[in-house]
């Protein structure tokens, strides 16, 4: 075991309505990489915020190399020698990738002027030491999702931080990345770096985590040694039970056609075609970048057809907005649901019903009671943890965030669900909670289309899977039928094409 670098005592949060924190204490050290773990809500993104100064600790000591310290805000954490990768991303969008790499600590010669070129180099080196291709004059947002994760982990490299925290950050990483991302976690350790990783993917935790710290409901649950783990035991540590089957599967009875999609093309997709019957979850597999969450925007409207036909219920449909799919009965929820699904800043209730106001309107103004009782309904149902349904969605844990996007898609009671990616950064305990729901809406009758990068999931609650490869269909294969070496096989003969 490697030196003890830092230790945190004995910490307490408590925001209005919560307490985030309770007496928590976690030790990481050198040239080891510290699981942190917890359900939805445990307390893990608060506990690394008031390590990087984000947040305030009510009480509580933090120890660097042995000596208190009072980490005042980001900067200060940095210039300590303490980096985090955020969960939610942290770049500014419309600044190029060298400058938010160097944010708040640009370089300037002796006259004070910027030395761009030498930003954009270090930045060049930081990427290929990520074995990522990203120039970094492009601006942020002209980067895909994936790529401004990882300019997010080259400004934590570049700080040359003894202590580096990451907070899920392979949630929007393709396999290739994740590899990248991971070799240089092996590298950070050999350097003697403390390295916090927080994952709700215990196959991850199981390959490149040495320790791991639970919490449950900002409780200190316990420390061990990943060694000494399996799957079920961290799921008991985390969860405070064992889960029964994790993939509840529920087998319908399936009848009629409800969706039908015809060589549908356009800029992302190319002669889509396959059907969707009531009570069916559809699963689609493939690769990041496969086409197929822009198939998924495409039928909800978000993307003009140039060719080909979507049938809904037997009648034609062509929807030039999603506010129209809506109405007719189609809802996407995207796997981007922090900027394209949630208005953060407002708060839980006025985001469920923010799609199906329509239910609520009266004469003058809207049935606020009936809005209270039915998003109070959905809460409970799929157990969002929010201390009330006044509370700013910003507040919530990444995990809730989804959950109040699944359940504002829910109330507008769709015949097609799409689902992008619905278990990301979802607990386990909460990942069933989700399943559930997948059967309760098959039982309704209705259907849903799974897009996942989950195979597990993937084989576990689809009726039928198709595999996509860029922007076509390669494959399609029944419950029975379905492998994981079938699916890759699909999208490997996809990628030698
Ligand atoms: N700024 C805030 N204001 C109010 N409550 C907050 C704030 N930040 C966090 N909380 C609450 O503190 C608790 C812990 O949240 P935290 O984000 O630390 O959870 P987490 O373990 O990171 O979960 P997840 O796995 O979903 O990311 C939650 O109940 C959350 O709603
Ligand atoms: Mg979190």
């Amino acid at each position: 075991m490697g030196r003890e670098i830092l230790r945190m005592e004995n910490i307490s949060k408590s925001f209005p309505g919560v307490k985030a924190l309770d007496d928590v204490s976690l030790k990481a050290y050198e040239g080891e990489v510290m699981a942190l773990l917890g359900e939805n809500g445990a307390g893990k993104s608060t506990l690394m915020k008031i390590l990087s100064g984000v947040y305030t600790k009510d009480s509580g000591r933090i120890l660097l190399n042995g000596e208190e310290i009072n980490v005042l805000n980001p900067r200060d954490a940095a210039e300590k020698g303490i980096a985090i990768i955020h969960q939610k991303l942290n770049l500014i969008p419309n600044l190029t990738v060298y400058e938010n790499i160097f944010l708040g600590r640009e370089k300037v010669n002796s006259y004070k002027v910027l030395k761009k070129d030498c930003m954009i180099d270090e930045s060049k080196k930081l990427l290929e030491r990520l074995r990522v291709d990203i120039d970094p004059t492009l601006r942020v947002n002209e980067i895909s999702i994936a790529k401004q994760q990882m300019v997010e982990i080259a400004r934590a490299l570049s700080l040359n931080a003894s202590v580096i925290v990451m907070d899920e950050p392979t949630d929007t990483l393709t396999d290739k990345e994740v590899d990248s991302l991971f070799d240089v976690i092996r590298e950070l350790k050999t350097e003697n770096k403390a390295i916090v990783y927080i994952s709700h993917r215990l196959k991850e935790v199981f390959e490149v985590c040495d320790r791991a710290t639970v919490l449950r409901d900002g409780k200190l649950i316990d420390e061990r040694m990943i060694s000494d783990l399996d799957e079920d035991e961290i799921i008991k540590l985390m969860v405070g039970r064992t889960l029964d089957e994790q993939f509840p599967y529920l087998m319908t009875q399936v009848s009629e056609n409800v969706l039908e999609v015809i060589n549908l093309t356009n800029k992302y997709v190319k002669n889509i075609s396959f059907s969707l019957k009531k009570g069916e979850v559809l699963g689609i597999s493939g690769l990041v970048g496969a086409g197929r969450s822009e198939l998924g925007k495409t039928i909800f409207g978000l993307y003009p057809i140039d060719e080909g036909e979507i049938f809904l219920e037997g009648k034609k449909v062509e929807f030039k907005s999603p506010k129209e799919a809506i109405e007719n009965g189609i809802m996407y929820v995207s796997e981007d649901r922090k900027s394209e699904g949630l208005v953060l800043s407002m708060d839980v209730k006025s985001n469920i019903t923010l799609s199906s106001l329509d239910k609520f309107k009266r004469a003058i103004g809207l049935d606020k009671k009936k809005e209270e009782r039915v998003t109070q309904e959905y809460r409970e149902k799929i157990k969002i943890k929010t201390p009330s349904l006044t509370q700013k969605v910003k507040n919530l844990s990444g995990g809730n965030q989804q959950k109040v996007a699944i359940a504002k898609s829910l109330l507008t009671e769709p015949k097609v669900l799409i689902l992008d990616e619905p278990t990301r950064g979802i607990d386990v305990g909460a990942k069933r909670e989700i399943y559930d729901l997948l059967n309760a809406i098959k039982k309704e009758g209705h259907c849903v289309i799974m897009i996942s990068s989950e195979m597990p999931e993937i084989l576990g609650m689809s009726d039928r899977i198709i595999v996509m490869h860029e922007g076509v269909i390669k494959g399609e294969l029944t419950r029975e039928e379905a492998t994981s070496e079938k699916i890759m096989n699909y999208i490997i003969k996809g990628e030698e094409n």
